[in-house]
C-alpha cells in the first residue's frame, strides 16, 4: 500500500486528522471490490466514470485502479455560487462531459455529498442523455447537512458536520494536495 511522505508544512495548519491516507485506501480497496461485484451480477463489464472536478480528482484517480473491469472516464464540472440575496446556492453546469453515454452505465464519482444541489444537478444533466444506468459514488457523506433528497449509491465514509480538506477538497482552492483529510483550525 502506497504511503506518501508526511507534509508537515501544509498538515499544520489541521486542528485534527479525520482520515489518514492508508485509512482512504484500506476503504477504497473495498469500495473497488464492492463496486466491481455490483456490475458483475448486472453482466456489465464496461462502465463510464464521470468525475466532477475538481473535488474528485485525487478520489478517482485512485478508486479506478481498485475496479476489475473496463472503464471509460469522463468529468464533468459544476459551479456553485449564491444567488441574489437568496441563501440558496444555485449549481451551473460549467463543463459538460464529451463521452457519449447512450445507453451505457454511467458511475458518477464526487468528492463530498453535502447539501446534496450539486448531484442533483448532475443527475438532471445526465438523465437528459438517455444512459442505460446512474449510479453515483461519494468518498464522504455529510448525512445531516442534506437539503434535498438525494442518495448516494456507494459511500467511503459517513462524516460529522465540519469542514474538511485534502484528498482533492479545498479551502479557498487550496489544501487538495494533502495526502490525508482533515478539519482545518479557525
Ligand atoms: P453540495 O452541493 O452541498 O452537496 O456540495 C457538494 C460540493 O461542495 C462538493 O463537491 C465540494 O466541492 C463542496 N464541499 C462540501 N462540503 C465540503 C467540505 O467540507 N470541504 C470542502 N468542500 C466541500
Ligand atoms: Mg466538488
Amino acid at each position: 500500500m502506497a504511503i506518501f511522505p508526511k507534509q508537515p508544512t501544509i498538515e499544520v495548519d489541521l486542528e485534527r486528522i479525520l482520515l489518514t491516507n492508508e485509512q482512504i485506501q484500506t476503504r477504497l480497496k473495498e469500495l473497488g471490490a464492492t463496486i466491481t461485484a455490483y456490475y458483475r451480477q448486472r453482466d456489465v463489464n464496461t462502465i463510464t466514470l464521470v468525475c466532477i472536478t475538481n473535488g474528485s480528482i485525487v478520489f478517482v484517480a485512485d478508486l479506478m485502479r481498485y475496479f476489475d473491469m473496463h472503464v471509460r472516464l469522463d468529468s464533468m464540472r459544476i459551479s456553485s455560487y449564491l444567488e441574489g440575496t437568496s441563501a440558496s446556492r444555485k449549481p451551473q453546469l460549467a463543463a459538460d462531459i464529451s463521452l457519449d453515454i447512450r445507453n451505457e452505465h454511467v458511475l458518477v464519482l464526487d468528492d463530498i455529498l453535502d447539501t446534496g444541489h450539486t448531484l442533483t444537478k448532475v443527475l438532471d444533466v445526465l438523465g437528459g442523455k438517455a444512459p442505460a444506468s446512474v449510479e453515483v459514488c461519494v468518498l464522504l457523506d455529510k448525512k445531516e447537512r442534506r437539503e434535498v433528497p438525494i442518495q448516494a449509491n456507494f459511500v467511503g465514509f459517513e462524516i460529522p458536520n465540519a469542514f474538511v480538506v485534502g484528498y482533492g477538497l479545498d479551502f479557498d482552492q487550496k489544501y487538495r494536495n494533502l495526502a490525508c483529510i482533515g478539519v482545518l483550525k479557525h
